[in-house]
């Protein structure tokens, strides 16, 4: 059975197109919503360009009530019905009460060595840090922050002169390479991690 796969993003949704390009074929999994907290979020467009069925729902005028944000976006979500949850670039924090309905079929990817630099400016950190590699992470979503079982790895040396940005922009090409094979196997149903190393 396809595996329908609804993608939460808040930005411009690189990652979105990356996953959605690859579920062709003999893929096991199918893009069937594009979801943004964001209306004017530019990966709105994109995936209406690819074709996929999207939707906005605003955080903002539900303030600090997250319950309620979240109850509609579980009303916009059960209207696609999906299998499978991909928060790509989907900024907003989740309540463990929206968590735990979704535990063992939803995924989020992380741009860091998880279990390092977990939040936000992630790649300031590591360069602050000095540390030698940085990479990104796919792991399955859980009640705490950017905490889940890992289910993917990707890892590239940080270069002297790196900048934030620059480092942003050498893993993203990973991230788009990481996401899609960790999906792929995921809606397959293994759980197998997968490890990716670049030297670029
Ligand atoms: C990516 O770096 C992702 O790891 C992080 O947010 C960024 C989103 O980029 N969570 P995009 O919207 O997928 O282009």
């Amino acid at each position: 059975m396809t595996k329908r796969v609804a993608i939460l993003i808040s930005g411009g949704g690189s990652n979105m197109v990356a996953l959605a390009e690859t579920m062709v074929g003999d893929h096991p999994a199918r893009p069937v919503l594009v979801l943004s907290n964001d209306p004017e979020a530019g990966g709105l467009k994109k995936a209406q360009g690819l074709g996929i069925a999207t939707v906005a729902v605003d955080h903002k005028p539900f303030g600090k009530d997250r319950a309620s944000f979240e109850t509609a976006l579980s009303d916009a979500l059960a209207a696609a019905n999906p299998d499978i949850i991909c928060l790509a670039g989907f900024m907003r924090i989740l309540t463990p009460a929206f968590t735990a309905q979704w535990e063992g079929r939803m995924l989020n990817i992380h741009p860091s060595l998880l279990p390092k630099y977990k939040g936000l400016h992630t790649h300031a950190r590591a360069i602050e840090a000095g540390d030698a590699d940085h990479g990104c992470n796919v792991h399955e979503v859980t009640a705490a922050l950017d905490d889940g079982p890992i289910l993917g790895q990707a890892r590239l040396p940080i270069r002297a002169g790196d900048t934030p940005d620059s480092l942003a922009a050498r893993l993203l090409p990973l991230e788009h390479r990481l996401y899609p094979a960790v999906l792929r196997r995921f809606a397959a149903g293994s759980r197998e991690r997968i490890d990716l190393q670049s030297e670029a």
